[in-house]
């Protein structure tokens, strides 16, 4: 799939965000290591603190698909700055995407990417918890 796919399905999934309480809609598509999309969009709630991201939508529905290995996760919303993962997307795809690439695109073209390390440095990560029961 190449680049002007994503940014396609990108486009497409961000337009649909259910956003009506900010009005700032993001889209997410998320790239197996096997080259298959996933696309997310954030879906708000009336009860603010419900309101779920566009990265985690993404992550969700490709784990509970039984997909486990991830190569890029591309994100945009409306507005033509970059819009970078918040701390709890990016606690859970260092959880469940430590390989990723997170690509920041904007309409106007602009592009820049990031690992996962490079967002969310000394991560605590499964390896610190110390009793784990097998
Ligand atoms: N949002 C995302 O979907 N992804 C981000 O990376 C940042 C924020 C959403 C949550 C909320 O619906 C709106 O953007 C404003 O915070």
């Amino acid at each position: 799939m190449n680049e002007q796919k994503i940014l396609e399905k990108l486009k497409h999934t961000r337009d649909r965000a259910l956003a009506r309480y900010s009005g700032f809609k993001v889209g997410a598509v998320l790239v197996t290591k096997n080259g298959k999309l996933y696309t997310g969009h954030n879906i708000e709630s009336s009860s603010y603190g419900l309101t779920i991201c566009a990265e985690r939508v993404a992550l969700f529905k490709a784990l509970s698909e039984g997909e486990r290995e991830f190569k890029e996760i591309y994100i945009m919303s409306n507005n033509d700055e970059f819009c970078p993962p918040c701390g709890a997307c990016r606690q859970l795809l260092m959880d469940y995407a430590p390989d990723v690439q997170v690509v920041l695109m904007t309409e106007s073209g602009k592009k820049t990417s990031y690992s996962i390390e490079e967002l969310l440095p000394v991560a605590f990560t499964e390896k610190r918890l110390i009793e784990k029961k097998s």
